[in-house]
């Protein structure tokens, strides 16, 4: 049985993204087999791990990923993807615009939050991790990626919005929990993009996060701000992650990677939550 595993924080810009992008790079280097979900209609997860230049067959075949959830006969094998070669052990299940229209579609339908839990139930026993990337928002499309997940992970910088964008992401969890039976997701905050670690500002905004969000909040590392993970988004194509940009790069660079090594080992280690 796979670990599912999203990443939610309705604020934008946080290192949702690169939060899986760097665990989808950590498991595959233990050879663990990994389903990314693209659950993002900006696709940033999917341009990465398929590369920029998107042949004709799979753009048709992007849609359909959006046709998946309306059409129970579609099954999601056909609609999941190889990762470039750069990700060995990686597969996605990709995203396009048209995902956006899912929550209009999906809005106010019976169960609707249970679809895409439903659809991984049938391949979720080849995956050792399922990783799902969402967007900056709450929407209908939240509470699919959550409701299937045994684990929210929860980056955030320590900005008061992105503070703000936590107790959202809480909003649907406890509304899962009332309202769907689903009480058992644990839930897991990952300080990211920290800089200036040991000034006072840095201090009280992480002991207030801690104040408000308990023993949920990882608090023995941060992924440290690294100007070379955005500008590598840009500068290497079509498929990166820090650790090959940094391989070249400087050693105060491998902390970001030693976090995200450690990370993985957080989030895998909790076991599975049984199912509701
Ligand atoms: N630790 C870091 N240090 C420096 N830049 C970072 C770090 N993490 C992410 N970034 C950069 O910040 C930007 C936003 O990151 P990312 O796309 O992962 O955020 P996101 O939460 O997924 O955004 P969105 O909400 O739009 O989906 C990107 O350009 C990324 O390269
Ligand atoms: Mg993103």
């Amino acid at each position: 049985m796979a670990r599912i595993i999203a990443v939610g924080n309705r604020k934008g810009g946080v290192g949702k993204t690169t939060t899986i992008i760097e665990l989808a790079k950590e498991f595959s280097d233990r050879d663990y087999t990994v389903l990314v979900v693209d659950f993002d209609p900006q696709g940033n997860a999917t341009h990465k791990l398929l590369g920029l230049e998107l042949d004709e067959d799979l753009e048709e075949g992007m849609s359909q990923a959006m046709d998946l959830f309306m059409q129970p006969k579609i099954g999601i094998v056909d609609c999941i993807y190889k990762a470039t070669d750069d990700w060995p052990n990686v597969h996605i299940l990709p995203s396009s615009d048209t995902l956006a229209n899912l929550d209009v579609l999906l809005n106010g339908r019976m169960g609707y939050e249970k679809i895409l839990r439903n659809k991984l139930t049938e391949i979720e026993s080849s995956y050792d991790v399922i990783l799902i990337d969402t967007g900056p928002e709450i929407n209908v499309k939240t509470f699919l990626a959550f409701f299937a997940s045994d684990l929210v992970l929860i980056p955030t910088d320590l900005s008061e919005d992105a503070h703000n964008g936590i107790y959202a992401a809480y909003a649907v969890l406890d509304s899962l929990a009332e309202h769907s039976g689903r009480d058992n997701i644990s839930r897991t905050i990952l300080i990211t993009q920290s800089q200036k670690e040991h000034s006072k500002a840095h201090k009280i905004a992480k002991q207030r996060l801690i104040k408000d969000f308990g023993s949920a909040v990882i608090d023995s590392f941060t992924i440290p701000h690294r100007a070379k993970v955005r500008e590598s988004s840009w500068a290497f194509t079509p498929a990166i992650s820090a650790k090959t940009v940094f391989n070249k790069s400087k050693k105060s660079q491998e902390q970001f990677v030693l976090s995200y090594k450690k990370l993985a080992e957080t989030v895998y280690g909790e076991s599975r939550s049984e199912d509701n």
